[in-house]
């Protein structure tokens, strides 16, 4: 029989995903237990993610990975092995993730052995590559969002290869099902649909680092979520980029109305969240089941980034103000009292104080619960970047200003109307200091209660007794 520990080549490891990552990382958990014991101490590991929610799930995926070779998690940036999962939705992401490298670089120069790893979706991007190689020549593996499987087969190569590691793949040609991943809560998960975006709004370098839509097929969705409820998850939230988009690829299609039906069914889940949809193909059938749907939350978030019809043209968002708002009306005729938010973009290329005007007006008449607002930052490589009419940044900056203070005003009037209610929450934190809990409604606000830690996970009835704009008071109703 073959000794396995004599493996050196990758071409020695199986050609099948995921056997073949699971090679690698059987053979990297025998080359750590040595270490474990020669050096008498545990290895640690910090996963680092910037940016969004399937940037966060991602995480998860590499952190099960390396933990699966016997990594144990630790909050210090000193650590064995530093995973930085990158965005670069925007600049102020890639500034504040090159100031992170060079700190990562001090502290290896105190310990050496330190393995520092980049990937997600700024290392996409060619320029990235090149600065890193060129100004950060002490990390040790990059990878782009296509491979973030192949995390160990990398590490491999970097114990086993002379110099740095990089794997950057143009294009996704696979979805690799069953790898180990380790969840951040013990009762709410994030579960991929679909990867990628066929977009192109054309401020959003998205669909030029995740490449094309590819949804997972509904029975791994559903496992994923049933194996999740089984180790005592509530709540699930469907990720993607562009839900409505989910499953026109697959053979045969599947809808994402007909998807989310499908999760609500899998027993002992309590709630579903999900994002993000756009607005240009909600359809009346989702909102339909939404509000049918006892699991659904009825929380809508809906990407505005515009009220003015010009900008929305040049964005390519393929909506206009009027359509959005009566999408709005429609969600609110159907639930009335569902939320809804919304992402914003300020000073996109050509905006004027009447374009802004719109954008406020829109914020006013839907009613927004809250919003993520950004100033409009340019990427490279997308249409916006070339664009004529760059809005200056003090005039942005004022624009933000009064676009915080309408939001404020008008969530804290949606949210004043729960006031004196009594709702279902699901119990995210405790506080033993304070003995306080604090609870995450349906439409995701907070309540901070009187309550103990046995009360972690579940879903109980609380009474909001006072609004404090984005969160309230509250009173627990129900008995445990
Ligand atoms: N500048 C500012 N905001 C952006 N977003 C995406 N690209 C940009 C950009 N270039 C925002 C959009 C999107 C959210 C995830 O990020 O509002 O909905
Ligand atoms: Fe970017 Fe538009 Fe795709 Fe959202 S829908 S990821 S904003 S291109």
């Amino acid at each position: 029989m073959k000794d396995e520990r004599k493996l050196q080549s990758t071409e020695d490891f199986p050609i099948e995903e995921p056997a073949r990552q699971y090679a690698f990382m059987d053979r990297l958990k025998a080359s750590l237990s040595v270490r474990k014991l020669a050096e008498n101490r545990e290895f640690t590991m910090h996963v680092e993610t910037f940016g969004c929610q399937m940037n966060a799930k991602d995480s998860e995926k590499l952190a099960g990975i390396l933990s699966y070779i016997g990594y144990v998690q630790t909050d210090s940036e000193d650590a064995d092995i530093v995973v930085y999962n990158t965005c670069t939705v925007r600049e102020n992401a890639n500034t504040r993730v090159y100031g992170r490298i060079g700190n990562l670089g001090r502290l290896k120069k105190k310990h050496p052995g330190m393995k520092i790893v980049l990937c997600g979706c700024m290392m996409q991007e060619e320029h990235v590559i090149e600065k890193i190689k060129k100004s950060y020549r002490f990390v040790d593996v990059i990878f782009g969002t296509h491979n973030i499987y192949m995390l160990a087969e990398l590490l491999y190569r970097s114990e086993t290869e002379a110099g740095r590691v990089i794997d950057i793949q143009s294009e996704a040609t696979r979805i690799v099902e069953d790898l180990p991943s380790v969840q951040k809560y013990d009762f709410k998960a994030g579960v991929n649909i679909m990867y990628g975006c066929n977009n192109f709004c054309s401020y959003c370098i998205v669909p030029y680092v995740r490449g094309r839509e590819r949804s997972r097929r509904p029975v791994d969705i559903i496992r994923e979520t049933e194996a999740l409820v089984a180790n005592g998850v509530k709540e699930v939230m469907l990720l993607g980029q562009n839900v409505n988009s989910y499953g026109k690829t697959l053979e045969p299609a599947v809808s994402f109305t007909e998807l989310i039906h499908e999760v609500s069914l899998v027993k002992g889940l309590e709630r579903i969240r999900f994002m993000t949809p756009h607005p240009k193909d909600l359809s009346e059938a989702l909102i339909e089941e939404i509000a049918a749907n006892p699991k659904i939350c009825k929380h809508v978030h809906l990407p505005l980034q515009s009220g003015s019809d010009r900008l929305l043209k040049r964005m390519n968002r393929h909506y206009t103000k009027a359509q959005y708002l009566s999408l709005v009306d429609k969600i609110k005729e159907v639930m009335p009292g569902a939320a809804i938010t919304t992402d914003i973009i300020i000073g996109f290329p050509g905006e004027t104080e009447e374009d802004f005007a719109d954008t406020l007006d829109v914020v006013r008449r839907a009613g927004f619960m809250s919003a993520f607002t950004f100033i409009y930052s340019k990427r490279s490589g997308t249409p916006a970047a070339e664009m004529d009419g760059q809005v200056p940044e003090e005039v942005s900056a004022d624009r933000m200003k009064r676009l915080l203070a309408c939001i404020g005003e008008v969530a804290s009037e949606q949210a004043e109307r729960l006031t004196g209610s009594t709702v279902k929450v699901l119990c995210e934190e405790y506080k033993p200091e304070t003995g306080c809990v604090t609870g995450r409604l349906d439409n995701n606000l907070l309540v901070h209660f009187d309550g103990c830690e046995a009360l972690l996970g579940t879903i109980t009835e609380v009474r909001l007794d006072e609004c404090k704009g984005f969160y309230y008071l509250g009173t627990k109703t129900s008995d445990l």
